[in-house]
């Protein structure tokens, strides 16, 4: 792929924006900021020497995430581009095209069984209420994320559905902790040391567990991604250890994040909440509303132009980096009329939170029923919860362009 990039200069200077997207000032103001950008076609976000391509709207995000022959996903191997190889070699499914995609994801499918995810439901009811049993046992003020949305994914995946003991589930905690160093290296720039121990010691234990499940496998997520076979192909070792990475650095962060700000949002607006009180048959469909008006981060994955083309009349040249922002779909006003209105009686369906064509969130069905069942059991225990400061707004951490409220301060009962 030609990945010479051009000089802004000959770029339409009407969609030329100076923005750097790892400036805290647009996390700290993402909604409005990213609302604004769902009004626009695809704009050049230009900083520092970088130039990408922001695909905001509903319709030009689909068009993006749909179409894999203009649009890659994969990494083009030339200078610049370093940055997002973040994962020390590691090729996640979200990095793959093609047959190769295909084939590792149909390899995968199993492991995400909807009918034993549910079988799942009472020991995550049991995990969930321990969680608040803990918070409340400290005696403290509790903080949804920091006591309970942190937790909540390492127990679910690492402890019911990976089965793991603890030194295993430490390598895995690390590993995910350290990932958000990877996305503020500059190009070229090297890891730091304890990232790469994390890297380096997680394999060892993750390749120790393939072999462990591989002569005694039981029926956890493991032991069914090890021994899937379709037509005598199976997941090789690498393959193996590459998407045991990508499920857990895809799962932890994002689903704690989600629950944070479902609650946020329902607290903020408080109507809402005493709606959903009254109607707690509601929750599914005000989950989704809530993560339409604030996601888990502002930005999918990168795309790589193939071929010179355009979208929504924004010229892309053959080898641009675009940037789909799942969370400007979710604000378009064409798509969702008054975005900023939060009404869990929206229903909003064909939300792109979860992404959408062919590397459509693979953990989506998972990551909902958590998702729902922590909201329900939430409802019920604490339905005077109310924010600590009635005023309070979120500070962000997480990876560049990730809205993870740091910690969410409520007052319970
Ligand atoms: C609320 C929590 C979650 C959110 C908001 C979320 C969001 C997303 C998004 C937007 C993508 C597509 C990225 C792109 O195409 O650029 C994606 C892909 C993916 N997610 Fe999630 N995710 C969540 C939870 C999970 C969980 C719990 C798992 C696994 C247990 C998971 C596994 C994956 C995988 C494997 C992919 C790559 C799929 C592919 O490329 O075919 N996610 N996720």
């Amino acid at each position: 792929m030609n990945v010479h990039l051009p000089d802004t200069a000959t770029l339409q200077q009407d969609r030329v924006v100076p923005l750097d997207l790892a400036d805290e000032a647009l996390r700290e103001n993402f909604i409005a900021e990213i609302a604004e950008w769902a009004k626009h076609p695809p704009f050049y976000a230009v900083h520092g020497g970088s130039l990408q391509v922001i695909v905001s709207r509903y319709k030009d995000a689909i068009e993006v995430y749909r179409d894999r022959e203009r649009f890659s996903v994969k990494v083009p191997k030339a200078p610049g581009f370093e940055r997002f190889d973040k994962f020390m070699g590691v090729v996640t499914l979200a990095q793959m095209d093609g047959e190769h995609h295909d084939r590792i994801r149909r390899l995968m499918s199993p492991a995400f069984n909807p009918r034993a995810i549910t079988a799942l439901e009472p020991e995550i009811i049991e995990t969930i209420d321990d969680l608040f049993d803990r918070a409340e046992a400290t005696g403290r003020q509790f903080d949804a994320m920091g006591d309970f949305a942190t937790y909540l994914m390492p127990r679910i995946l690492l402890d019911l559905m990976f089965r793991l003991d603890a030194p295993q589930k430490a390598a895995f905690t690390r590993m995910s902790e350290v990932i958000p160093m990877a996305t503020r290296i500059p190009p070229g720039g090297e890891f730091p040391q304890e990232y790469k121990d994390a890297f380096a010691h997680s394999r060892t234990v993750i390749n120790a567990l393939i072999d462990e499940r591989r002569s005694n496998p039981g029926d956890d997520f493991v032991s069914v991604l090890v021994t899937t076979k379709e037509q005598g192909d199976q997941l090789t070792d690498t393959e193996l250890y590459d998407q045991i990475f990508t499920v857990t650095a895809s799962a932890l962060q994002s689903t704690a994040s989600s629950f944070a700000a479902i609650v946020y949002v329902l607290l903020k607006f408080r109507d809402q909440w005493e709606e959903l009180k009254r109607r707690p048959e509601l929750v599914p469909q005000a989950i989704e509303e809530c993560l339409r008006y604030h996601g888990a981060g502002f930005l999918s994955f990168p795309r790589f132009a193939t071929v010179d083309t355009e979208v929504g009349g924004t010229e892309i040249r053959q080898g641009m980096t675009l940037r789909i922002s799942p969370q400007g779909a979710c604000l378009d006003p064409e798509h969702y009329p008054d975005p900023l209105k939060v009404d869990i009686h929206r229903n909003p369906k064909d939300l792109l939170i979860f992404g959408g064509g062919p590397h459509l969130c693979l953990g989506n069905r998972l990551a909902r029923f958590v998702l729902q069942v922590s909201l329900e059991r939430f409802l019920r225990r604490y339905p005077d919860a109310r924010l600590a400061d009635p005023d309070f707004r979120p500070s962000y951490r997480g990876q560049v362009s990730e809205t993870q409220i740091a910690s969410l301060p409520l007052v319970l009962r």
